[in-house]
């Protein structure tokens, strides 16, 4: 009896060998895709890595901006109004010229509003709004702004329409609508038509190098390119945007976001040809919550190390999002051959609804059309990712997605509260490739390859015990 148990014993150890080892080489040799595999990964089942997420993400305070905000103005400011110094505002008049001497009267008097009624359309050439200006500046763009849409217009700087620049403390609001007229840039994009270079467009509105800033109750639409630029800036609020292009609009970007910190992104509808919101190199302190964002390609952080270069970004929370019909859902894009890192980062409570990647991590990234990317002998370290209570629907098999370098596989990464099906109602996949994962609460789905095994496990398992 005790020999029986014995061999049981042997049998079964080598049972279990053999199916680790059969599921090794399967995963080594995967039908379509290159992501199953996972050797190196490590699951942990106790949110381990959790707490490493620094406190920074979880609070970003910018009160001290509300004392911008008009309504707690002491003293009555001097109104500008661009009528005054000759806008027509018919929709065809150039109105540019009457734009720049309106904001040079605003900028050097101070305590002072520059207005664009409502009501009127007024064509823009590409603008300048520059400081340093006296203290408190206001902008109210009530009317619609249009875009010049002849690119010759554009031949000084091909990738700027309005621009902000060196402005501290300067107030943004109004309720108007900016119009960036972008269909004859997207006819000419490399990415419709193959033919065509690829060029620069302009990016519709830019704020660069303003501190202390709020924009909020705008619409944005039909960007050349980009809608929404913030770069070089610290401490900006942002709310109360809508962002719309048409799906098919080629690199309209709704709200991007370069070398920026503290920022707040709040309350806001995005849907686009490209990412929501993108959060690129050097931002720091980013927040993003109660966005609507589809369609287009979700909301991004990267990509980042293009060009062997050296990119950080950290400290991003995005908390409150409905995402629908999106490309990706919640994505970390870096190219390899770079270097930095992409840390501290949450995305929690969002809504996914028929999203064909709704969590997807990418340290393979390659947007080169012609010639496949190099492997990269350095990669941009991913670390500190948190994604918590994401639910909802993927419009493909495979709902979360970690494509993570061989030599610095992606590190401390929490799944927690995770619940992702098919659109159909069917099971959804998780692949993963070389990830430090740990689970918290109830996740599914969980990686694929991980599941594999155990079910090869248990149904030898049960043939076994049939036998005997
Ligand atoms: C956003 O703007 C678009 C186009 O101007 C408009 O159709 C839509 O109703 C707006 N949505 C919201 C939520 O304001
Ligand atoms: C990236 O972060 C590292 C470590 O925090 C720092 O040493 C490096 O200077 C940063 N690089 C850039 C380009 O911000
Ligand atoms: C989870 O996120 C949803 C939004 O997708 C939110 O309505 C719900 O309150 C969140 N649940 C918890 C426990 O925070
Ligand atoms: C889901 O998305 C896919 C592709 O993105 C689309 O073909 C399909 O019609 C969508 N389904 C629903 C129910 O919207």
């Amino acid at each position: 009896m005790a020999l029986l148990k014995h061999l049981l014993l042997s049998f079964t150890i080598i049972i279990i060998s053999f199916v680790a080892c059969y599921s090794t080489l399967q995963d080594e040799d995967p039908p379509s895709s290159i992501y199953v595999h996972d050797h190196s990964s490590f699951f942990d089942d106790g949110g381990a890595f959790k707490n490493l997420i620094k406190q920074s993400t979880e609070v970003l305070s910018l009160d001290m901006l509300d004392k911008l905000d008009n309504n707690n103005r002491h003293s009555s400011p001097k109104v500008v109004n661009v009528n005054d110094y000759g806008a027509k505002g018919n929709g065809h008049t150039d109105d540019t010229e009457a734009f720049k001497k309106a904001w040079e009267d605003v900028c050097s008097s101070g305590d002072a509003i520059l207005a664009v009624p409502e009501e009127n359309s007024y064509m823009l050439k590409p603008i300048r709004f520059t400081g340093p200006c006296k203290p408190n500046i206001e902008v109210q763009f009530s009317g619609t702004l249009e875009a010049s849409d002849d690119p010759s217009d554009y031949s000084e700087d091909s990738r700027h329409w309005l621009v902000f620049d060196n402005i501290q403390k300067l107030f943004i609001s109004g309720g108007g609508t900016i119009n960036g007229n972008g269909n004859i840039w997207w006819q000419n994009s490399c990415k419709r038509n193959k033919k065509s270079p690829c060029k620069d467009a302009p990016t519709a509105l830019t704020f660069y190098s303003c501190d202390d800033l709020i924009v909020k109750d705008l619409t944005i639409e039909n960007g050349q390119q980009i809608h929404v630029s913030f770069q070089d800036s610290v401490n900006v609020k942002v709310s109360g945007l809508n962002v719309t292009a048409p799906e098919d609009s080629p690199n309209t970007d709704g709200i991007h976001i370069t070398n920026t910190q503290n920022i707040q992104i709040s309350n806001s509808v995005i849907g686009t040809g490209d990412d929501c919101i993108s959060i690129v190199h050097g931002s720091k302190n980013v927040e993003a919550t109660d966005i609507t964002c589809g369609p287009g390609h979700g909301i991004s952080i990267g990509s980042l190390g293009a060009g062997k270069s050296k990119e950080n970004v950290s400290g991003i929370l995005v908390n409150g999002a409905k995402i629908f019909g999106t490309k990706n859902g919640v994505r970390i894009k870096t190219w390899q051959g770079g270097s930095g890192s992409a840390s501290n980062i949450q995305f929690q409570n969002i809504q996914m609804d028929n999203v064909t990647n709704p969590i997807i991590i990418n340290q393979n990234y390659c947007d080169k059309k012609k010639k496949p990317c190099k492997r990269g002998k350095s990669a941009v370290h991913i670390k500190n990712v948190l994604y918590q209570n994401i639910t909802g629907t993927s419009a493909s098999d495979i709902a979360v997605k970690f494509d993570c370098s061989e030599k610095f596989p992606c590190k401390e990464i929490t799944l927690q509260d995770i619940d992702l099906q098919c659109e159909g109602g069917d099971d959804a996949e998780a692949l993963c490739n070389n990830v430090e994962l740990s689970y918290l609460g109830h996740v599914r789905p969980r990686c694929i390859s991980e599941k594999k095994k155990t079910y090869a496990i248990t149904s030898l398992w049960k043939d076994y015990l049939w036998y005997i």
